[in-house]
């Protein structure tokens, strides 16, 4: 189906991708026509191993070097000088490539099976909450893709960290899978990307993503009084509320409040995040109180997605 120009959806150890022939033009349009995807955001690149690189970038430098032979397959993706092999479709017109080698068997055989490395934006609908197990992709895409690969829910939960290699120090352009503290143990200083030229730079850090049809409420934990008030507030209105809590306790559970509970630790807060908003549309509640947590490791990616599902409708971030 790949080599046919199809779309398939498969595991990956992040999310759930949206997979097409990455030197494919006609298959690469069709994946921004099924997920309804700006055509300014480009595509991540997957591939089997190193070696496909040459296919993909005109240069991999020293810096990159390092980090493929430390964190790949691994939830990181580089950003590096693309090669004119590459179609401008995959890469929104820019002349950077994003690329990284999934950690997961099923992804690696898929691509090599392929002979070709697959261009996968995460297998949601433009905007909704990345998908973590194969149903999320169906939910969003029947009728859309011929096939959807399913191994069981992913591991980790968040997509990969995107690092723009090209520049100097490099610059982090999506936190994600692996923390930004991990690679500056072993390149040195990471950029954050604070400036709008850095979201020129990566066009899909502007939108309004992940985001449950659900109005979202992020809550700080060190306030532990808002999760009482906001909830008290919405029931007034007659909403109906769910609750995703880490550490804050709440006691004596309204009726028509759903609450979702993750275990005290950022990867289990990772791993369940995108289904427990999922879950909650699901159950259709009107507003969802999510707990925050410290940016710090995983906690950064988790709070980047939280940001963004929260941002109010058309608001460009
Ligand atoms: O974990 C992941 O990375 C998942 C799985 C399926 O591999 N994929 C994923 O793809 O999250 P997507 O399309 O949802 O996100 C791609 C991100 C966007 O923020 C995009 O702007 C950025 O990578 N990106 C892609 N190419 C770029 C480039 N040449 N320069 C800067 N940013 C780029
Ligand atoms: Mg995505």
């Amino acid at each position: 189906m790949l080599r046919a120009g199809d779309l398939v959806g498969f595991p990956t150890e992040t999310v759930y991708g949206l997979g097409a022939d990455a030197l494919n033009p006609a298959a690469l349009r069709q994946i921004y026509a099924v997920k309804g995807r700006p055509p300014d955001n480009p595509l991540i690149l997957h591939l089997a191993s190193p070696e496909q690189l040459d296919l993909v970038a005109r240069e991999v430098g020293a810096i990159a070097d390092i980090l493929i032979h430390r964190f790949w397959p691994g939830p990181l993706t580089l950003v590096l000088a693309k090669s004119p092999a590459v179609p401008a479709l995959a890469t929104g017109g820019l002349d950077t490539v994003a690329v990284r080698m999934p950690d997961h068997r099923v992804a690696l055989a898929l691509i090599r099976a392929a002979h070709t490395p697959l261009a996968a934006p995460s297998a949601n609908r433009s905007g909704r909450p990345s998908p973590t197990t194969a149903r999320h992709v169906f939910d969003d895409l029947q009728g859309c893709i011929p096939l959807i690969l399913d191994a069981g829910p992913t591991a980790i939960g968040v997509e990969s960290t995107v690092l723009d290699v090209t520049a100097s120090p490099p610059v982090l352009l999506r936190p994600g899978g692996i923390p930004r503290e991990v690679l500056e143990a072993t390149i040195g200083p990471i950029q954050l990307p604070q400036d709008s030229a850095t979201r020129r730079r990566s066009p899909g850090t502007r939108y309004r993503h992940y985001s449950p049809r659900a109005g979202l409420r992020l809550l700080d934990p060190e306030q532990p009084h808002t999760l009482r008030s906001e909830l008290a507030t919405a029931l007034q209105h007659g909403q109906r509320v769910g609750c995703l809590l880490h550490r804050l306790e709440l006691s004596d559970v309204p009726p028509d409040v759903l609450v979702t509970r993750i275990p005290e630790c950022l990867a289990a807060y990772a791993h369940a995040l995108f289904s427990a908003l999922r879950a909650f549309d699901a159950a259709a509640v009107d507003l969802i109180l999510v707990e925050g947590v410290p940016e710090k490791g995983l906690g950064a990616a988790i709070m980047d997605r939280l940001r963004r599902a929260a941002a109010p409708v058309d608001r460009q971030l």
